[in-house]
């Protein structure tokens, strides 16, 4: 996959980055690796049917279109690991460790920081491109969720949103080129940087509510508990994890 970053293109006000980047991806003008970035979203959209709040100029909300992919969809979950993998390794050029909370939320201390709505255009068994929305919170330093945080928090001052952003793509960019031939050891790095891992939490299935350990993700990116000395295996939707 080639380089992502080389075209930035720059909006004040959109509905969600990741429709104008459809948008345009549909008008067959944009190029792999194009990263359209809002100042502000208002109607930011979050995972399911979730939205995504974010205050105007305060926080980076982007959205990376890849078109050139090369994966089958049952590998789509390497796409998940690269992006959070990404957004962990800006956070610690800045001192920030955080983890990976399944499937792709990046949490500081409990508390989410990142988000990630990936939306794929897939074309029989292949991925054909990907569009890759991120909400990572930089400089606002309050929020209606007692589970949100922002880097401005974590360190105490704020910090240029075109610095972070540029500190992400490197990121992203050094770890495609890295696991390139080694797809293992983006999963072998999110598996270390999962939230929860080896510890007791509380889920919620359709069965309800039970106490289980995450002993890991599988190759289609489905989470691994055991639960009562057995290992369940649940995909996307199947399980909320109530910390
Ligand atoms: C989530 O955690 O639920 C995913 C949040 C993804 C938010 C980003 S902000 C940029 C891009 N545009 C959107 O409308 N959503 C994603």
């Amino acid at each position: 996959m080639n380089k992502i970053g080389e075209q930035i293109i720059r909006l004040d006000s959109v509905d969600s980055t990741n429709n104008y980047t459809a948008n345009q991806v549909r008008n067959g003008s944009l190029p792999h690796g194009a990263v359209i970035l809002a100042v502000e979203q208002v109607a930011g959209r979050g995972q399911g049917s979730s939205t995504w709040q974010s205050n105007a100029g305060e926080n980076l909300t982007f959205s990376v279109f890849l078109d050139e992919v090369n994966l089958s969809v049952s590998q789509q979950f390497d796409l998940s690991c690269l992006c959070a993998l990404s957004i962990k390794a800006a956070l610690e050029q800045y001192g920030i460790q955080s983890s990976v909370k399944w499937p792709n939320d990046v949490l500081v201390n409990d508390q989410k920081i990142a988000g990630i709505l990936i939306e794929l255009q897939v074309s029989g068994t292949r991925v054909r491109s990907a569009i890759v929305g991120i909400g990572l919170n930089v400089n606002q330093s309050e929020f209606d969720s007692l589970r949100a945080t922002s880097m401005n928090i974590e360190l105490g001052h704020r910090l240029p949103l075109d610095e972070v952003l540029f500190s992400f793509i490197h990121q992203f960019n050094r770890l495609v080129e890295s696991s390139f031939h080694n797809s293992l050891g983006l999963r072998e790095q999110y598996h270390q940087a999962l939230f929860g891992l080896n510890e007791k939490r509380l889920f919620r299935d359709r069965t309800g509510e039970f106490e289980g350990i995450i002993r890991g993700t599988d190759t289609r990116g489905c989470l691994l508990v055991e639960r009562d000395s057995e290992k369940a295996i649940y995909d996307l939707k199947e399980l909320a994890f109530i910390y």
